[in-house]
């Protein structure tokens, strides 16, 4: 019985992925059912607080009960609905499997790129019908989003995290984490993970797209934190992908993720408060009208 109103701005969002329905460490304080121009989002966005009373909203993207496919996500509505709280940050988990030997299963990825896999059959824009704007996606995650959730990596157990190294200058591929965003539901054949791979590919999910897109759109600044449940198909010593062997790593990881928030909440708060997150997309989009219309 939450209040179903929060009349502050909320600066920073959470939005949880497979295995991450909720937030344990925070108590909530409203929970909002918000309207969008794109309709409803995925889910009720929960309203909680900090210590010092700072607020943070949280957005399960397949909904509470998981009954959202990836294709399915509505996420312009996610995307609007998190926009219109005054939302300029937004850290999104997702479960990925691993294209790499040495993401282990369990292992959390910051990737600082992503390849597009998807079929072009989810909405990505929220510019059409005559408005027309282009928004550079050259770096589609957050950099400095990247350092100050890698401070916390000691706070997962029996984890590495994987984050760019951005002393290497080589300017190839080789210096990126590579996010592949595919369509599914079904998983890759063993002959697409292995061209992911060979494209340097770090890791995949279905979620990232157009999550990230719509949310420069929204001149937001995004970070995607993965959870690695498997080693997807290309790894002949291992199992290929099933269902159960994900639904395993989940709980371990969602256990993972609740403790990596929990950390990085304090110092996203102190981040976006001074003002060293949160505004550098400000203006970016510049859009123009095409039409009369
Ligand atoms: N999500 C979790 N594991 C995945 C995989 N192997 N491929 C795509 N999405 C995933």
């Amino acid at each position: 019985n939450l209040p179903a109103t929060f009349n502050e701005p909320v600066q920073l969002a959470i939005i949880g992925g497979t295995g991450l329905y909720h937030l344990d460490s925070l108590t909530p304080v409203a929970r909002l059912t918000i309207s969008t121009p794109w309709g409803f989002p995925s889910s009720p966005v929960t309203i909680s607080k900090t210590e010092s009373g700072f607020p943070i909203a949280f957005l399960a993207r397949h909904g509470f009960h998981h009954d959202l496919l990836p294709t399915e996500v509505p996420n312009q509505a996610n995307i609007a609905a998190l926009k219109s709280l005054g939302v300029k940050v937004i850290v999104a988990f997702s479960a990925v499997g691993s294209l790499k030997q040495e993401i282990k299963p369990r292992d959390f990825v910051l990737p600082n790129q992503i390849i597009d896999r998807t079929k072009g059959i989810r909405p990505s824009t929220f510019f059409e019908k005559g408005f027309v704007a282009h928004a550079g996606f050259g770096e589609p995650f957050d950099p400095k989003l990247i350092k100050i959730i890698s401070k916390h990596q000691d706070t997962l157990d029996n984890s590495k995290l994987h984050y760019p190294d951005y002393t290497k200058t080589n300017n190839t591929n080789d210096d990126d984490v590579i996010l592949i965003c595919m369509e599914g539901p079904a998983f890759s054949t063993r002959a697409e993970s292995r061209l992911y791979k060979s494209w340097g590919g770090s890791v995949i999910n279905m979620s990232c797209i157009p999550e990230s897109k719509l949310a420069r759109e929204a001149e937001i600044s995004y970070q995607m934190v993965c959870m690695s449940t498997d080693y997807d198909a290309w790894n002949i010593n291992e199992e290929p992908v099933t269902v159960e062997t994900v639904v395993g790593n989940l709980k371990a990881n969602s256990a993972n993720a609740n403790r990596l928030a929990t950390a990085i909440i304090p110092s996203l708060e102190e981040a976006i408060k001074s003002k060293q997150v949160g505004n550098d997309l400000n203006g970016v989009v510049k859009m123009s009208l095409s039409t009369g219309k």
